[in-house]
């Protein structure tokens, strides 16, 4: 990696822990790893309803959504995928320097990507939970047709079909969307980070 080295790192007054206090949390990054159609977005979005209701400040950052903007200009080989994450760790370190529980969904498909983004963000910053269910099932839902594309030769590099997907070696939770509802998945999630981060 290339840094310029007539750069210079400059601090401010207010420190993070300031921040913290300001919004009365000590944020975590939630990271949502799972194949396409396993549930990821859909829980993180009701685990922000959930919070932000308790007047918690929370931000989701979504694969699809990112795609539309900063990361325009990547596609789904294994090296822009990297990149993809890469730059979403940065992203997702600043949210937390910021102090905003940030829930990060991206298929995330290979245990060096995740490793990746605990060395960035920093492992005890991140809860990584593994959204499961198994790749007949992700491809019977296919609720954006995508499958059936991939099925068809129509995607390349599809994850599960036509790239690898590694299960997580040890996620903090597996959420098994084939034998839970949307609502118990998003209250596992939530009694987790109630566990986890420290409301003050
Ligand atoms: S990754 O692997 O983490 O870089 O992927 P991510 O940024 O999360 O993007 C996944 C979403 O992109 C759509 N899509 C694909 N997914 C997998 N493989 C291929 N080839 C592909 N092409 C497009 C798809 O809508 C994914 O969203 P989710 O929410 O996972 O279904």
């Amino acid at each position: 990696m290339l840094i310029d080295k007539n750069i210079t790192w400059h601090s401010g007054n207010i420190t993070k822990e300031d921040r913290y206090r300001l919004l009365s949390q000590n944020p975590k990054v939630v990271w949502f790893t799972g194949l396409s159609g396993s549930g990821k977005s859909t829980i993180a979005v009701e685990v922000e309803k959930q919070l932000f209701k308790e007047n918690k400040l929370i931000y989701r950052l979504d694969g699809d959504n990112i795609r539309f903007g900063l990361n325009k200009d990547l596609g789904f080989k294994e090296e822009d995928r990297i990149e993809n994450i890469r730059r979403i760790s940065e992203v997702a370190k600043l949210f937390h320097d910021a102090g905003i529980i940030t829930l990060v969904s991206f298929i995330t498909p290979l245990e060096k990507m995740r490793e990746l983004y605990r060395g960035i963000i920093g492992k005890e910053n991140v809860i990584e939970v593994y959204v499961k269910a198994d790749i007949e099932v992700c491809a019977k839902r296919d609720p954006k047709g995508l499958y059936k594309k991939a099925f068809n030769g129509e995607i390349k590099h599809f994850t599960g079909i036509s790239d690898k997907f590694e299960e997580p070696n040890n996620p903090d939770l597996v959420i098994d969307t084939e034998m839970l509802s949307i609502e118990e998945s998003t209250q596992l999630v939530l009694n987790y980070l109630n566990k986890q981060i420290r409301w003050m």
